[in-house]
């Protein structure tokens, strides 16, 4: 096993996109909550990168704090780098070259579809914007019928069923599940680099996505577009993911190639997550938790986080946490995979 201390020193020299040990807190009048500690992933060129976890592990703070859309305040970015591309670091950009960066380079389908899409424009008018800044970008000509004809097919794709009709109405009259798609749309159309989709499942039928990540499947493979992927569903992510974080308490607990995540998980916590999905588990819904609750952020155990509900826990889990090393299947945070346990 390597005595490397931390992931990062596994520089990836094609990466699109690299999160250095991010730190981030939430900060009210009763103090301050620390949501990320620590937290390095990277995204290389075309790979699709899967982030889970329970719910409150930061996977949505993660994917706002890369797009610079996290609200500052309450939260606080403590330390940390977001390199793009191997140079731009995201965290020193202002607001203006954030915002020609995101729909461009970067595109994000948000958690909450409904803040994606302005309520006083059509559907329609912000799907042909979308598609007309994207051909600008490319110096491609933009004619409009036929971006519409795109539009229209794309809607399709997504299982929208009449997209004419759609395409005439505002944001607020669609239902939850067709305003993800029409997020999804308005991502896909900006032609991103990197597509990185919070919970792009959710509200969304077994057979629309089903067709959702045939269509992701098919941006990657044809176009090369990169997808950061965050779910709380591991079967979801092990199906389209090339490599998968685990996220626990704001630290990634375990990394690793997908298939080997799921058929061979190394951390007890993602142990616990696999042996939660029901058999035959593609078609599954989502999976059920670990016994015991999550962590309270405020008040988070000395040791390893994920000590008081870990079934393999030792007196040296609860006094000291241990360091994400790389293992022969990727990387883990675990005292069982550690040569310095007993130094
Ligand atoms: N604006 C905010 N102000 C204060 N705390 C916040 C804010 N947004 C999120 N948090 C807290 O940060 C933690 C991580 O939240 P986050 O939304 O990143 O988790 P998540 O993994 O995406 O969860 P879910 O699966 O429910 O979407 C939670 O404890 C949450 O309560
Ligand atoms: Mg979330």
């Amino acid at each position: 096993m390597s005595s490397n201390p931390t992931i990062l020193a596994k520089q990836e020299t094609s990466s699109l996109l690299q999160v250095e040990h991010l730190t981030v807190d939430y900060v009210s009048i009763d103090g301050s909550v620390r949501v990320l500690e620590d937290v390095s992933i990277s995204v290389g060129r075309g790979e699709v990168v899967g982030i889970v976890g329970e719910s409150g592990s930061g996977k949505t703070t993660l994917g706002l704090s890369i797009l610079g859309l996290l609200d500052t305040p309450p939260a606080k970015v403590r330390s940390g780098v977001i390199v793009l591309g191997g140079e731009t670091d995201l965290l020193r950009l202002d607001e203006h070259q954030l915002e020609k960066l995101r729909g461009g380079y970067l595109s994000i389908v948000l958690q909450e579809s409904v803040e994606a899409l302005n309520p006083v424009y059509k559907v329609g008018f912000q799907l042909l914007e979308a598609l007309e800044a994207a051909s600008k970008r490319e110096g491609k000509r933009f004619n409009r019928e036929s971006a519409k004809q795109e539009v229209i097919r794309l809607l399709e794709e997504l299982c929208v069923s009449q997209p004419n009709l759609v395409l005439d109405k505002y944001p607020h009259e669609l239902s939850g599940g067709m305003r993800k798609r029409v997020a999804i749309a308005m991502a896909i159309l900006q032609r991103p680099k990197l597509l990185i989709l919070d919970e792009p499942t959710t509200g969304l039928d077994a057979y629309v996505q089903s067709r959702l990540l045939g269509l992701l499947r098919q941006l990657n493979r044809e176009y090369g577009v990169a997808m950061l992927i965050i779910t709380h569903d591991l079967p979801l992510a092990a199906t389209i993911c090339d490599r998968i974080y685990v996220m626990y308490a704001g630290r990634i607990l375990e990394e690793g190639d997908a298939k080997g995540v799921l058929n061979s998980p190394q951390h007890p916590y993602t142990r616990a997550l696999v042996s939660a999905i029901p058999q035959g588990f593609i078609d599954a819904p989502p999976l059920d938790v670990p016994p015991g609750d999550p962590p309270d952020l405020k008040r988070l155990p000395r040791g390893c986080k994920f000590a008081p509900r870990c079934p393999q826990k030792t007196s040296l889990c609860e006094a000291s946490e241990p360091l994400l090393l790389e293992s022969h299947r990727g990387s883990v945070r675990c005292w069982l995979y550690s040569d310095d346990k007993n130094t």
